[in-house]
């Protein structure tokens, strides 16, 4: 049956103010489940775009660091590389050094991918982390507070690549993705797992994305070629922060900075 997303994508000038945006929406959606139910179980993905918020969000200079209910936290990841966390390939280690080792968590507070190990005892790992955590029971899916997304100039978003096995993994919370064009493995949350986020935001800046972006929000209906239309939250509602070379390609905001489409698949 036909599902409508509403899609809202703001736009900021650049790099330093999609951040800004990032860590003012952390914080937002952050304070609001912790408001809701003492605790924010929030994911986060890898690559290089994510580095500049984390930093924000470390930064004493900066409110985030004060305002954060970190106690109240639990830091998941979205999917991380086949390699030790000390690599400098590791979705962990970017993470740690921009933001881990200079904020008020608690080891116990953050649940890493274990990368080191082969991927498909990661992924499982992972999903024991996930049902142990979540008191999940049965066919039941982890519900996020907050879920951060990236997209690849590839369309991909996780570690979802285009003609990979996990577009089509349905049943698993955590899966280990062969992805021959990089001629590796990811561990990955499942797009099922992502989409039962309470909200679920991508982060994309930079002009090597317009296109995939213009395709993947209104070109036609492909998950094969672009993984992130996949990215359907049963919330209905689904954000873009965007810098304006991502932007592009969409419909111009006018004087408002945000833009809105209603995406039926
Ligand atoms: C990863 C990410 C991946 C990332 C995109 C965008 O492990 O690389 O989880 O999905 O979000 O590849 O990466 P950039 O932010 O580096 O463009």
């Amino acid at each position: 049956m036909a599902k409508t997303i509403s899609v809202e994508y703001r736009v900021y000038d650049g790099p330093d103010a999609l951040a800004h945006a990032a860590a003012e929406h952390f914080l937002e959606e952050a304070q609001k489940s912790v408001a809701a139910k003492g605790k924010a179980r929030i994911a986060v993905s890898g690559g290089s775009t994510p580095k500049r918020t984390f930093a924000l969000l470390a930064d004493p200079q900066q409110k985030f660091l004060n305002a954060m209910p970190w106690a109240q936290l639990e830091l998941y990841f979205v999917d991380e590389r086949t390699v030790p966390p000390t690599d400098s390939d590791s979705n962990y280690r970017m993470t740690r050094e921009a933001m881990l080792d200079k904020v008020p968590l608690k080891p116990g507070q953050v649940f890493r991918i274990e990368g080191e190990l082969p991927p498909d005892e990661a992924a499982a790992r992972y999903e024991s982390t996930l049902r142990n955590q979540f008191k999940l029971e049965g066919a039941e899916v982890p519900r996020f507070d907050v879920l951060a997304l990236g997209m690849g100039d590839d369309g991909h978003t996780a570690s979802i690549f285009p003609h990979t096995a996990g577009i089509h993994e349905l049943s698993r919370l955590v899966y280990a993705n062969k992805v021959p064009q990089k001629d590796t493995w990811r561990v990955t949350l499942t797009w099922p797992v992502i989409v039962q986020a309470s909200e679920v935001f991508f982060l994309i800046g930079g002009k090597d994305k317009a296109d995939p972006l213009h395709r993947v929000l209104q070109g036609p209906y492909d998950p094969e070629t672009l993984p992130s239309q996949l990215i359907q939250p049963k919330s209905g509602k689904l954000l873009f922060l965007l810098d304006r070379d991502a932007a592009a390609l969409l419909p111009p905001t006018g004087g408002s900075g945000v833009g809105r489409l209603e995406i039926t698949r």
